[in-house]
């Protein structure tokens, strides 16, 4: 199949947007930019493009889909809203949080992977609410990668990963977050974060006091305990390369590289820290800003791949605020590799 890209601006918005909805209402897929990573979008009601979306990313079946919303008369459709839900919607929404709720019966147990909850979100992005609206209908849509690989943060990403395998994908440039949405569930006793992102713990307790994280998010699941957010179960965000997560100060670090150089292997530090180490290396990102760091997560991961990289060792960023985020990423795609100095 031929994939048609549309590089969207202010002025062609409206047409791109009618022309995503017509492919989506007649059941195709299509790649459309978010605020934090480009999405592959389906109509949620139609189980046919549901299963393209498994199909075209190689998705497990346990592993649910966030379903996409441009107003509350769609989120009520979807979704039991509760007073947590409304008092996070206020602050956050449109934005980059997926809450988790009661699903409605109008939602199929394929897009929940079987689960009695769904997850929601409202994006911020112009092109992600002006398709929604076009459709007028809830869009399920994963991250627009192959299942297992970084996430798409560019329309070109999206051409490696599934270029030739859906019809359309909308082009509106770099996304702004870098890393995917905070899913926080808000089913149980306590509100529980299942994935960290820009919106940190820290701002959802201004809303939500009790709010935690689920342990998956800093630690690896145990296989047999059923997972509480099944996407965190499987090796995610992963490039080629066998990724190193390294924690310790920057002299440690660059002692700890310069013994290991060797074909192929690499380091990914902090901006400005290049020239210290001795071994190729590529920054992410400032030190101690989680939200230059997300921006810079996936584009990174994806080059290191393209520069033939084979061990990859990572500066580690903070594990609180913003960083969290990153943090869970990068541990994610070294497998839980993580080495103490
Ligand atoms: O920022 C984002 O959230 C992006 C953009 C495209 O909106 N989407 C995204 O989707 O990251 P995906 O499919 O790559 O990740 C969805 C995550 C998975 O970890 C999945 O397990 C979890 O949300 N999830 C979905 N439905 C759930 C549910 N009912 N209960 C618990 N976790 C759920
Ligand atoms: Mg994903």
């Amino acid at each position: 199949m031929e994939t048609e890209v549309i590089i969207v601006n202010d002025d062609n918005l409206e047409e791109a947007a009618k022309k995503a909805a017509k492919f989506i209402v007649d059941g195709e897929i299509i790649g459309l930019p978010t605020e934090t990573v480009y999405g592959l979008a389906a109509n949620v009601y139609y189980s046919d493009s549901v299963r393209k979306i498994f199909r075209v990313k190689g998705r497990p079946h346990d592993n649910p889909i966030i379903v996409h919303v441009s107003d509350f008369v769609m989120f009520n459709d979807v979704a039991e809203i509760n007073e947590r839900a409304t008092g996070l919607a206020r602050v956050f929404w449109p934005g980059p949080l997926t809450m988790v709720l009661k699903k409605k019966p109008a939602v199929s147990a394929l897009v929940t992977g079987g689960l009695p909850t769904v997850a929601v979100r409202m994006p911020s992005h112009p092109v992600a609410l002006a398709v929604i609206s076009a459709a007028d209908l809830p869009l399920a849509a994963p991250s627009a990668n192959m299942s297992g690989r970084p996430s798409t943060t560019t329309a070109q990403h999206v051409i490696d990963d599934i270029g030739g395998k859906i019809p359309l994908i909308l082009d509106g440039g770099n996304c702004e977050v870098g890393v995917e949405s905070t899913v926080i569930s808000l089913v149980g006793e306590h509100p529980v974060i299942l994935r960290p992102g820009i919106i940190s713990l820290e701002r959802i307790r201004e809303v939500l006091p009790d709010a935690v994280y689920a342990d998956s998010v800093f630690s690896e699941v145990n296989d047999s305990e059923p997972a509480q957010s099944p996407g965190t179960k499987y090796r995610h965000y992963s490039p080629r390369a066998e990724v190193v997560v390294v924690k310790g100060s920057l002299a440690q670090f660059t002692k700890y590289v310069s013994e290991r150089a060797g074909d192929g292997v690499c380091a990914m530090c902090f901006d400005g820290e290049q020239d210290e180490i001795s071994i190729p290396s590529v920054s992410y990102g400032k030190e101690g800003d989680g939200v230059s760091q997300a921006r810079r997560l996936f584009v990174v991961l994806r080059m290191i791949d393209k520069l033939g990289v084979v061990r990859l060792f990572v500066r580690a960023p903070g594990q609180s605020g913003e960083s969290t985020a990153v943090f869970n990423r990068l541990i994610m795609a070294s497998g839980f590799k993580v080495v103490e100095l």
